[in-house]
C-alpha cells in the first residue's frame, strides 16, 4: 500500500535531497548523506507507522481550525510548567527556560558515558518524589540500553526510593506507547533513541530511517497525550548511527551535556529550546550519587588561592561568559629575558596573544621584545572572549614586572591596538560574579566605570575605570 519515496538526507543537518550527492547542500559536510525511504500512505499523514490500535487510543487532536480567542489565552507556558525544586531541579529547571512544558519532547544528547541516563534517572526521581505537583506522580523510565535491574541498582547506589518510578526495558516504540497508556504516567523517558523502532518500517534501529520516524512518533505521542517525553541520543561522529543533528528539527528541545573524561564537572547547555531561551547552561558535578549542582560555578575554573603573603608573580584573572553565565578563569603568564625570543601560548588564541603583547610594548612602553612569553590558561579552558584582554596584559605585566597581583583583583576589558580598553558585554553579570565570589576590587574600561559604581550589590567593591593600559600599569603596579 502506498508508494515508497526515496530521498537522500544528510545525517549531520538533516535537509533531504532528491538525489545522493558526495557533499550535502545544504551544510557542505562531505559523506553524510544516507538513503531514506519513506512509504507514502496517499496523503494519510496523522500516525503515519502506529498502528490502529495504537493510534486510538491517542486523544484526537482538534480537527477544525480553532479561533485564536479560544485558545487557551492567559495561561502562559510558564503556568504550566511543571516546576523541579532542589538545587539540582532548579539548576535543570533553568535550562529548560523554567520547568518541564507538559507535551514537550525534549531531546539530551551527548558522548556515551558522559551521564545523561544518570541526568534522566535524577529527573524522573525528582517528578515520581511527588514534590513537583504536591502529589505523587508517576514516571515510565524506558530504557533499551540496560537491564532494569542495572537501573535500579544505579538508582539505589543514588538513594532513589519512590513507588512512582516504574522501569521497563523494550525498544518496541509501539510498546513503548502501549506501557505509557496503562501507567499513564507525568513523564515519559526513553534511553534511547538508537534503540528504539517502529515495525513496518525500514531500517534499523539507529539508522537514519528508524531514527527519524520513532522521533516523529514520541512528538506526536508528547502533543497528543501532553505527557512530556525526554529522550536520549548519542552523538556519534563515525556516520553509521545518524546523530542527535538529524532529531534536532524534530523535537521542541535539545539540551546537550558535556564534559571531559578526567574531570567531574558536567555542563548542560540549551542549543534548542521552543519554550525559552538558548542561552542557559547548567553547571554539575558528577559525585558518588548522581550529579549535584555547582553553587557557585562562577569560581570552578580559577586555580588554587593563595593567602596574602604568598601571591604569585605572572597571575592574573578574567571573567568571561558562557551563554548567560560567567565564569571567572586564571591566567598564567611567565617573561624570561635573555632567551630566544618565542611566544609560547595555551587557551589563548595566539594571534590574539601576539596582538596584545606587542600593543604592551609599543604603547605602554614595557620592554618585552627581547623576552620568551609563555601564556597559559588554567583548568584547560578556553579563553575565546576578547573580554579577556586586560587579565592576559595585566598577568604578563606582572610577571615583566616581578610584581604579584593580589588574588582579590579581577580584570574586564578588551584591549585596542591604541593600548585603549573597551567595554565589553554583559558588564553586570560578570561583576555580579566576581562579588559573589568575594573579590574587592575590579579593573574595568573607563566608560563602563561610571554606569556599574551605582549599581546594588556592588558597594563593597573597588570597581576602578582606566582609559587605557599606561592607567592600568599605574593603578595596579
Ligand atoms: P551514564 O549516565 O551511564 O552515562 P550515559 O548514559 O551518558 O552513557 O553515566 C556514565 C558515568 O557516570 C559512569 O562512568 C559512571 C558515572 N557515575 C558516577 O560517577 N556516579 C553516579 O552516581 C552514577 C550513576 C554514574
Ligand atoms: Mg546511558
Amino acid at each position: 500500500k502506498g508508494k515508497v519515496k526515496t530521498s537522500w538526507v544528510c545525517s549531520d543537518c538533516g535537509e533531504a535531497h532528491g538525489q545522493w550527492m558526495g557533499r550535502c547542500r545544504s551544510c557542505g559536510q562531505y559523506n553524510t548523506l544516507k538513503q531514506f525511504s519513506e512509504r507514502n500512505d496517499g496523503g494519510k499523514a496523522s500516525g503515519i507507522g502506529v498502528s490502529e490500535k495504537v493510534r486510538s487510543w491517542l486523544p484526537r487532536g482538534e480537527d477544525q481550525p480553532v479561533p485564536l480567542s479560544d485558545v487557551n489565552r492567559g495561561i502562559s507556558w510558564k503556568d504550566r510548567r511543571i516546576p523541579l525544586h532542589g538545587t539540582f531541579g532548579k539548576e535543570v529547571a533553568t535550562v529548560l527556560g523554567g520547568g518541564i512544558v507538559p507535551g514537550s519532547l525534549v531531546l539530551i544528547g551527548g558522548d556515551p558515558g558522559v551521564g545523561k541516563s544518570t541526568l534522566v534517572l535524577q529527573i524522573a526521581a525528582l517528578i515520581a518524589e511527588g514534590h513537583e505537583l504536591g502529589k505523587a506522580s508517576r514516571v515510565l523510565y524506558v530504557s533499551g540500553e540496560e537491564s532494569i535491574e542495572q537501573i535500579g541498582s544505579r538508582a539505589d547506589r543514588m538513594g532513589i526510593e519512590t513507588e512512582d518510578l516504574f522501569l521497563y526495558s523494550s525498544t518496541d516504540i509501539e510498546d513503548i506507547f502501549e506501557k505509557s497508556q496503562s501507567i499513564a504516567p507525568q513523564a515519559l523517558i526513553v534511553d534511547s533513541i538508537q534503540t528504539v523502532y517502529l515495525k513496518g518500517m525500514a531500517g534499523s534501529p539507529g539508522g537514519i530511517v528508524q531514527v527519524k520516524e520513532c522521533t516523529s512518533q514520541l512528538l506526536h505521542f508528547a502533543k497528543r497525550t501532553n505527557i512530556p517525553v525526554f529522550l536520549i541520543g548519542h552523538v556519534n561522529k563515525s556516520g553509521e548511527i545518524a546523530g542527535p543533528r538529524v532529531l534536532e528539527h524534530i523535537v521542541d528541545s535539545v539540551l546537550y551535556m558535556e564534559g571531559e573524561k578526567h574531570s567531574s564537572c558536567r555542563l548542560l547547555r540549551s542549543v534548542k529550546n521552543r519554550f525559552g531561551s538558548t542561552d542557559e547552561l547548567g553547571v554539575f558535578e558528577m559525585s558518588q550519587s548522581g550529579l549535584q549542582a555547582v553553587s557557585n560555578p562562577g569560581g570552578m575554573f580559577l586555580g588554587e588561592q593563595f593567602s596574602d603573603s604568598e601571591y604569585l608573580a605572572g597571575i592574573a584573572v578574567a571573567v568571561t561568559m558562557d551563554g548567560s553565565r560567567s565564569f571567572l578563569i586564571e591566567i598564567q603568564a611567565l617573561c624570561v629575558s635573555g632567551q630566544a625570543v618565542l611566544q609560547q601560548v595555551n587557551g589563548i588564541q595566539a594571534g590574539r596573544a601576539s596582538m596584545i603583547i606587542s600593543v604592551l610594548a609599543k604603547q605602554a612602553g614595557l620592554k618585552l621584545q627581547e623576552n620568551a612569553i609563555y601564556l597559559n590558561v588554567v583548568s584547560g579552558v578556553m579563553l575565546k572572549e576578547t573580554a579577556g584582554d586586560l587579565a592576559i596584559a595585566a598577568a604578563i605585566c606582572s610577571s615583566f614586572l616581578e610584581f604579584p597581583i593580589p588574588n582579590s583583583t579581577a580584570f574586564i576589558g578588551e584591549i585596542g591596538l591604541c593600548g585603549e580598553l573597551r567595554p565589553v558585554s554583559a558588564m553586570d553579570k560578570r561583576i555580579n560574579t566576581v562579588a559573589k565570589l568575594g573579590y574587592k576590587t575590579c579593573i574595568v574600561p573607563k566608560s563602563t566605570e561610571k554606569s556599574l559604581r551605582g549599581t546594588p550589590g556592588f558597594e563593597d567593591m573597588k570597581i576602578i575605570g582606566c582609559k587605557n593600559l599606561k592607567e592600568v600599569i599605574n593603578n595596579v603596579f
